[in-house]
């Protein structure tokens, strides 16, 4: 079991695999960055997987693979079934921009892919093009077909962001309801790589457009989610992560790995090791002292408290996978 220094046990890893993505979003990557991180400091699947197996052994339980956009990466079918094939009952999860998902679904599945979150900002397609700055609709919507199709969980992720998609949440909402998704709506997350001025909608506004034709009561969060859960009485669920709220941190249970081979120990802290050198030297205990040690120094709470709105995360969401 892994435990971190502030007592919290942690069995989540989210695994970047690239930082690269084929959509623009305003808040995440609206340009392209001044310069890729260049293939050859990617890790390679396999060295990847070594983590992972240390991870897994010391008590992973659930891992999801995130980006950039992740199925930009070729293989990561293959990817996915090498940590499947370790470890039976591993909760395994992908996070997408939907865009490449229709030609991916399938083998994905056969992979042991479990549950799937698209990122899904608006139902409109001009609206979505602002958005991700590229004519993304049509294929982001068929991507979720082909996904339920072929039997994984999906989860809708939409970013309401005033003047652009903000009028869109009920429509998202009962987009998702009506196809058996679940659906998180997340706050604006401030970083400096976002286009400039962007406002959020609140959790509480996102409440109160709900509420305007739903009854729904709330119903707290689930486990080490950081999503607060509302039911409709129909028995539908809805979720919002509040990220400036940090109440989430107490009992946070996850660390994340990038591409490149940093372990970072929280979302909005600059604090991270290199896992890189022990595993492609294949130092399988040199890595498990890695992840110890950065458990160790994981942060008590993020830095979007609510007497410090102004915080900035000076990561890219792009390179943490959000
Ligand atoms: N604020 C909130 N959510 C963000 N995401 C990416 N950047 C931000 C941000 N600045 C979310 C998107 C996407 C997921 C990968 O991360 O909703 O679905
Ligand atoms: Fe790409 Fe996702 Fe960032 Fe949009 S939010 S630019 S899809 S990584």
């Amino acid at each position: 079991m892994l435990i971190d220094g502030h007592g919290r046990k942690v069995s989540y890893l989210r695994v970047s695999v690239t930082e690269r993505c084929n959509f623009r979003c305003q808040y995440c990557m609206p340009e392209k960055p001044f310069s890729w991180v260049p293939k050859e400091n990617l890790l390679s699947f396999e060295d990847l997987f070594l983590f992972i197996k240390v991870a897994i052994d010391e008590g992973i339980t659930k891992i999801r693979i995130t980006g950039g956009e992740p199925l930009l990466r070729s293989d990561l079918d293959k990817f996915i079934e090498m940590i499947n094939n370790h470890k039976s009952g591993l909760d395994l999860a992908l996070t997408t921009n939907g865009y490449l998902l229709k030609e991916a679904a399938l083998k994905l599945k056969n992979a042991g892919l479990q549950r799937v979150n698209i990122s899904l900002d608006s139902l409109k397609p001009s609206i979505a093009m602002q958005m991700a700055q590229k004519d993304v609709l049509t294929k982001v919507q068929e991507g979720i077909d082909e996904a339920l199709h072929v039997g994984l969980k999906v989860k809708i992720n939409m970013v309401p962001i005033k003047g652009i998609n903000a009028d869109e949440v009920l429509d998202v909402l009962e987009y998702a309801k009506q196809r058996g998704m679940s659906i998180r709506f997340i706050e604006y997350m401030e970083n400096k790589f976002a286009k400039e001025k962007l406002q959020g909608l609140s959790a509480l506004e996102v409440q109160a457009i709900i509420a305007q034709k739903y009854a729904f009561k709330e119903i707290g969060r689930e486990g080490s989610s950081p999503a607060h859960l509302f039911e409709f009485e129909d028995g539908y669920r809805f979720g919002i992560i509040d990220p400036h709220k940090h109440d989430f941190c107490e009992d946070c249970n996850r660390i994340r790995l990038t591409a490149e081979g940093m372990l970072i120990p929280c979302l909005y802290f600059d604090e991270a090791m290199s896992i890189k050198d022990s595993v492609q030297k294949g130092d399988v205990q040199g890595a498990a002292d890695i992840l110890k040690e950065v458990l160790k120094n994981k942060p008590e709470k993020n830095k979007w408290t609510e007497d410090d709105q102004n915080e900035t995360s000076s990561r890219a969401f792009y390179e943490t996978g959000g």
